[in-house]
């Protein structure tokens, strides 16, 4: 299962990730354990992409987020609201691209080598957050309004198959 999880790198990335979106739901199935969900999201996303570190924080309570699963070194484990990429794309409810870290304030540097990163705000059907992907590169600019934007399509379809 696990060897068949990859897209064609001779295409666009924007037919990987309509390659990867079908996977994904494939992956997902009938599968509603949320954390089950989450964690083979990021497996995927991290074996298709090789990023530094993608994963998810969950909404604990009104104003934090705690460290949910994820692929790549060890993160922090709670971002309070005001702070961060993460904490800026839930106050927002929307995607922030952040091409360089060291521009953008209050980014939380969990890993010294994140040089860019995109954080994405998954809702569940009603509508509320009740995570946000975080992806982060080593490299400057490693994402773009492509990865965004397809990103947050993965992120709209898995929050749909949210039932906490
Ligand atoms: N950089 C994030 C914190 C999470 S780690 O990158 C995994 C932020 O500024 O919210």
């Amino acid at each position: 299962m696990a060897e068949d999880f990859r897209v064609d790198v001779q295409l666009s990335k924007d037919e990987q990730y309509v390659q990867l979106l079908l996977q994904l739901q494939s992956l997902w199935g009938g599968e509603r354990h949320w954390v089950a969900l989450l964690a083979n999201t990021a497996a995927a996303l991290h074996g298709v992409f090789g990023w530094h570190w993608v994963g998810f924080y969950t909404v604990h309570s009104s104003d934090e987020l705690v460290l949910g699963p994820f692929q790549g070194p060890v993160a922090c484990f709670r971002i309070k609201k005001h702070r961060g990429v993460c904490g800026a794309a839930w106050r927002a409810g929307q995607t922030v691209l952040v091409p360089d870290v060291e521009a953008f304030e209050g980014h939380i540097a969990c890993s010294s080598l994140s040089r860019s990163e995109v954080v994405v705000p998954v809702r569940n059907a009603r509508g509320e957050i009740v995570a946000v992907l975080d992806a982060d590169s080593t490299e400057l600019a490693g994402f773009d309004e492509c990865d965004a934007r397809h990103l947050q399509s993965i992120c709209d379809q898995l929050g749909l198959l949210y039932e906490g």
